[in-house]
């Protein structure tokens, strides 16, 4: 892997001037670049690490030697964005590390110690600042990844406590980020359960402004570890400096945005210090979260792309490679199923094209039976009752039929109604004496003690090796921490649990992944409970939440696909009227929604008959033929926001060729008549000329011009206005280039 090993060690590598600096001169300049970016750092005449730009590359940086960026030297001291702000050297804004030395001192003053960069591998560099206390044997190591053609950023610390005794982290942030502008525009997540990644952009005003997860496990139910910052006017598609930034972390963080006195924005991302002080031992290092950030000058639609190329590429499984089209049992079948049941859906399943079946919740747990959910999680035997030929009749049947099976566990929790909650009570989290508090009549199992984490990767392994015919597992986790205790950490450590348990599902998933490299493995957590670059690192795809209402999906998928890849979001057709919502919506919606992501059917397939069964077979061919290649890999072109006026939404995929596209536009609202969209395309090459085809028409046409050849300045600059106004129309169109 470092073989490209190309050391630059600043300081020795680095030009030095030679004349002599005056007041509020940088003696040394650290510049990380990528393709249209570049991070840049400076050493200044106190060795303090001074932070003096993130945006869009500069191209001289001894710039920086002359004029010391960010400072402001009229205070009594002059108080300089440092790099990585602590407690204790006169930053009086939140710190990104506040310690408790050894001796009991709340002070930590960093002083720049060296800096190198390697090429880790093609197109990825990393470099590494250390920084020491001016006093203590106590170091901070701060990262940065640069990924060249991506233009991304990933950043990480690493503490290392040299001192006699123990020191208290109380804060240790990943990641601090100043900016500079008239004026700042969040834009975050919020949501509950079926409601995820609802989108919010607010103007931030002095003060602190928290996104923050204090709950576990399902950590981005509600918030999300991810945002946009656009500077001096509120976020556009295509225009205008814009920040996306998200921290690859599965447990309880924190993201901190503070406007200062002297309106400077200061950005702090990474684990939340809430009742999770680190003691970290003499001799001991610890490494934080890394926080992704990425910048563009033309707006939040070039964050998005390049956090989805990135993400692909780097933060996933098998990110570029196409994803099955999926029939889930859930909202089909629930718990009540036996063998024909399943195999009936499978009959169907492959008749209409799907490539993969999951046999969901409900298979497992013969003294306690998984009927409902009251009983049996934590079991994870097959249920001879309702599965008497065992899990391999099924899955030797999705075989015979073509398919492939997949199979739904949640093993970090536990039923009290359970064999596993009878033998193994230590192992649940639990607080001494008290009541333990069920969710979803559950329990969590203990991450932190190394036994738990062996018994959840047994359960995987153990699945697969006596079933080597699974090859896709659903992990779902449904519920979150709401009563924090370990009977595995000592009383001294009780704060640790946040940490080790995140700690300890990765080291299952590392586990997991080093034996199963590839295999399909979907996350989910009661729908997008557990959506962060943390956990996505080990998945394939992610369920996008359980409402699975298309108009409901439209804003969600909206609001996941700023910050996520479209590929992994595991988007179904359901049955209407909808399980969550209530609403009734045409299959054609359900399906041209459904198209937008990774496409799957979550319904008793036999219900889908008639011309609709030859509408959905239809459409899937489309997905598979034409679709499909552009959800995986085309670049995303958001063209109208469910969240502005007028009741549309629209983007399309564009291939990154620009030889062909998909388009899509949904009508939200009943509109009146003779109100129609007109939609202006983008991302085409403008040079080319496009023929435009609409499919899933569904005996209907909606453009005047289908299947006509049109220039691509025609379709960007002028558009073209598509026949849908009835709530729920909706209109899919296949472009390719005619040359
Ligand atoms: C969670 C998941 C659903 C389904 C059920 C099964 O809610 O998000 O998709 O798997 O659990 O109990």
């Amino acid at each position: 892997m470092h073989t490209y090993i190309n050391k630059l060690i600043f300081g020795i590598g680095l030009v030095c001037f030679s004349f002599t600096l005056a007041v509020g001169q940088n003696t040394k300049v650290i510049e990380i670049k990528t393709k249209s970016t570049s991070l840049v750092y400076a050493v200044d005449q106190s060795s303090r690490l001074i932070f003096q730009h993130y945006g869009k590359t500069v191209d001289s940086p001894e710039n920086f030697k002359q004029h010391k960026a960010y400072a402001k030297p009229d205070t009594d001291r002059d108080f300089s964005y440092e790099a990585y702000p602590t407690f204790g050297l006169g930053n009086i804004n939140e710190p990104a590390l506040a310690a408790i030395h050894s001796d009991g001192s709340l002070n930590t003053e960093l002083a720049f110690v060296s800096a190198e960069t390697n090429d880790t591998q093609p197109g990825i560099t990393e470099t590494v600042i250390t920084l020491k206390d001016r006093v203590y044997d106590f170091t901070v190591e701060l990262y940065t990844k640069a990924f060249w053609n991506e233009d991304v950023i990933s950043q990480w610390t690493v503490v290392e406590n040299n001192e006699e005794a123990t020191v208290k982290l109380n804060n240790f942030a990943s990641s601090f980020l100043p900016l500079k502008a008239e004026s700042y525009y969040l834009t975050h997540f919020y949501g509950a359960w079926a409601g995820e990644m609802s989108v919010a952009e607010e103007k931030l005003e002095n003060g602190i402004k928290v996104i923050e997860c204090k709950k576990g496990v399902r950590t981005t139910q509600t918030e999300n570890a991810s945002f946009l910052l656009s500077l001096n006017h509120p976020s556009l598609e295509n225009s205008g400096d814009c920040y996306g930034g998200a921290l690859a972390w599965s447990g309880n963080y924190r993201l901190a945005f503070q406007v200062d006195e002297w309106r400077t924005l200061n950005v702090i991302s990474g684990i939340n210090p809430f009742l999770s002080a680190w003691s970290l031992k003499a001799g001991e290092r610890l490494a934080t979260p890394e926080m992704i950030y990425t910048f563009s000058s033309t707006g939040r639609g070039q964050v998005s792309r390049n956090l989805h190329d990135w993400g692909r590429k780097y933060a996933m499984v098998g990110g570029t490679k196409i994803h099955d089209i999926v029939l889930n049992s859930w909202e089909g079948a629930y718990f009540s199923f036996d063998e024909n049941t399943l195999t009936g859906m499978m009959d169907d399943a492959a008749e209409m094209g799907i490539e993969t079946f999951v046999l969901d919740d409900g298979w497992f747990g013969n003294k306690y039976p998984r009927n409902n959910d009251d009983a049996g999680l934590g079991d994870w035997q097959t249920n001879t009752k309702k599965l008497p030929r065992g899990l391999d009749y099924l899955i030797d049947y999705a075989h015979s039929k073509g398919l492939k099976f997949g199979l739904w566990i949640e093993p970090e929790m536990v039923n009290p109604e359970s064999e596993l909650a009878g033998n193994h009570p230590e192992w649940i989290v639990q607080s001494a004496d008290r009541d333990k508090i069920t969710w979803r009549n559950q329990l969590l199992l203990d991450l932190s003690n190394p036994k738990v984490q062996d018994f959840v990767y047994n359960v995987f392994d153990s699945l697969l090796t006596s079933h080597p015919g699974i090859e896709y597992v659903k992990w779902d986790a449904n519920r979150h921490v709401e009563q924090a205790g370990s009977t595995f950490l000592p009383a001294s450590e009780q704060t640790h649990f946040w940490i080790s348990y995140t700690h300890g599902l990765y080291s299952v998933y590392e586990r997991i992944r080093e034996k199963y490299p590839d295999f399909v493995i979907q996350d989910c957590a009661s729908g997008g409970g557990r959506l962060d670059y943390g956990a996505l690192k080990y998945h394939n795809e992610y369920w996008t939440s359980d409402n699975t209402d298309p108009l409901s999906r439209i804003f969600i998928q909206y609001g996941t696909t700023l910050i996520y890849p479209p590929v992994g979001a595991a988007s179904h057709v359901s049955t209407s009227p909808n399980h969550q919502t209530l609403r009734m919506t045409p299959l054609k919606f359900r399906f041209d929604v459904a198209m937008t992501g990774r496409l799957g059917m979550e319904l008793q397939p036999k219900h889908i008959q008639g011309d609709e069964r030859v509408f959905a077979e239809e459409a899937i061919t489309n997905y598979k033929q034409f679709v499909r290649p552009l959800v995986t890999n085309g670049d995303l072109f958001r063209l109208k926001s469910p969240y502005d006026e007028g009741g549309w939404a629209s983007q399309m995929y564009v291939a990154k060729d620009q030889t062909s596209a998909v388009l899509y536009a949904f009508s939200l609202e009943p509109h009146l008549r003779g109100i129609y969209p007109t939609i202006k395309l983008n991302g085409l090459d403008a040079k080319k000329k496009y023929q435009i085809v609409e499919i899933n028409k569904n005996g209907k046409t909606r453009f005047r011009g289908d299947g006509q050849t049109f220039s691509a300045d025609y379709l960007m600059n002028v558009g073209i206005e598509l026949k849908i106004a009835d709530q729920f129309d909706s209109a899919v169109f296949l472009l390719n280039v005619v040359h």
